[in-house]
């Protein structure tokens, strides 16, 4: 018998714990319905705001790769190279909330087993963007979205009152989730940025602010590379560039250790890993440190014939993971989920080659 990859989440049932996460694989109906096609579990659809959005005058999203013959990173043609990372600078969705509405509707009906999470984004600090906040969720809901995740975590945005920005202030974080939770009663995940030295104090106030899970990584802060020839950026408008977020493999590591981070400071609270998944090796060490719930994007833009969504990776993704379990014995991913949780300590934990080291201290703050 197949394994079964069905997985219960923040509440909801996923056929599968695969979901792609909120850019442009689920920018549109099409996008979304092809990839339900494909067999995703579910998507968070591209952030949904109620301001006006106006990208740059110039491409949005690069990709750099790397190779082994000339290991620079770049985002130039070359032989023989294999992917580093996305970089980008593209702004929350630029289609109004009224057309999002009938998609969603009907997304939701064509297929109902699948799980829509409507990604909103508003500003903070007065009461008008509460209001905000509020309308979009209701709005999600109210055409059938089975969760939302809000975007405490864009990282291009000049209001400092949004995205990045507000994801180091509790406050903030608190009000919002008063605000979402009072309007609807679906999960309400977070997703937060990892470019914060207090991103587990920030989780834990979404935590007790009534978040279901925290969505994590969005993509690093970052500037795409100059080339020394040219000495122009690979990619700019009118020789400027701005920080941007890096996202795709070369992330990978970087978010397991904020995932970890999270996972560790609350091991019952959800978390959905997201940041270089590629294939199951990059999934499975996100569910190893404790996440229920997998978020893909550069790999799915990155695959060529797809249209953007991925169609061979989930269904690499769920063969690798079916054939896993089996070989394993496991029943679920619950079977492993978390079993490096432990396994991360204290550097002075780390055993030396002598006995007596306590980790620079005179006196072990332990030995007592
Ligand atoms: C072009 C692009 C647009 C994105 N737009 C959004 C967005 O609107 N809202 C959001 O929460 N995250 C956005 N992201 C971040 C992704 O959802 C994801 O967190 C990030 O890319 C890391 O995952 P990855 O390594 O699989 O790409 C965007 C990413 C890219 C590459």
């Amino acid at each position: 018998m197949a394994p079964d990859l069905t997985t219960r989440f923040t509440g909801l049932d996923f056929v599968n714990p695969f979901v792609l996460a909120s850019a442009p694989p689920t920018e549109s109906k099409r996008k979304i319905l092809k990839a339900f096609e494909a067999g995703w579990g579910g998507v968070v659809t591209k952030t949904i705001g109620l301001h006006p959005v106006e990208n740059v005058a110039g491409p949005k999203t690069i990709y750099q790769r790397t190779s082994e013959e000339k290991p620079y990173v770049s985002r130039m043609k070359r032989p023989d190279t294999v992917s580093h990372s996305s970089w980008n600078w593209e702004l929350i969705s630029d289609q109004p909330l009224e057309q999002w509405l009938p998609d969603l509707e009907e997304i939701k009906a064509t297929y109902p087993d699948r799980m829509v999470i409507a990604s909103i984004m508003a500003g903070a600090g007065s009461d008008e963007e509460m209001e905000n906040w509020k309308k979009l969720a209701r709005a999600c809901v109210g055409v059938g979205c089975d969760a939302l995740e809000l975007n405490m975590s864009c990282p291009h945005m000049d209001r400092k009152d949004m995205g990045a920005h507000i994801a180091n202030d509790e406050d903030i974080i608190r009000s919002v989730l008063k605000a979402v939770t009072e309007a609807v009663d679906v999960p309400i995940w977070v997703k937060l940025t990892p470019a914060t030295s207090t991103l587990v104090d920030a989780a834990g106030a979404a935590y007790e602010a009534g978040a279901s899970s925290i969505s994590l990584c969005n993509t690093f802060p970052s500037l795409p590379l100059m080339d020394p020839e040219t000495m122009k950026f690979e990619v700019e408008v009118d020789g400027l560039v701005t920080s941007g977020g890096l996202g795709g493999l070369a992330i990978l590591p970087q978010a397991l250790q904020r995932v970890s981070d999270i996972s560790r400071a609350y091991p019952d609270g959800a978390i959905s890993g997201i940041g270089g998944i590629k294939g199951f090796r990059e999934a499975f060490n996100f569910i190893a440190h404790g996440a229920g719930n997998l978020q893909v994007c550069t790999a799915a833009m990155e695959e060529k014939g797809s249209g953007g969504v991925g169609v061979k990776l989930i269904q690499e993704l769920t063969g690798d993971l079916a054939d896993f379990l089996e070989r394993k014995g496991f029943d679920s991913i619950e079977a492993f989920r978390g079993i490096a949780r432990e396994r991360v300590v204290e550097h002075s934990k780390i055993r030396r080659k002598s006995e007596d080291y306590n980790g620079g201290y005179a006196q072990s703050p332990d030995a007592a």
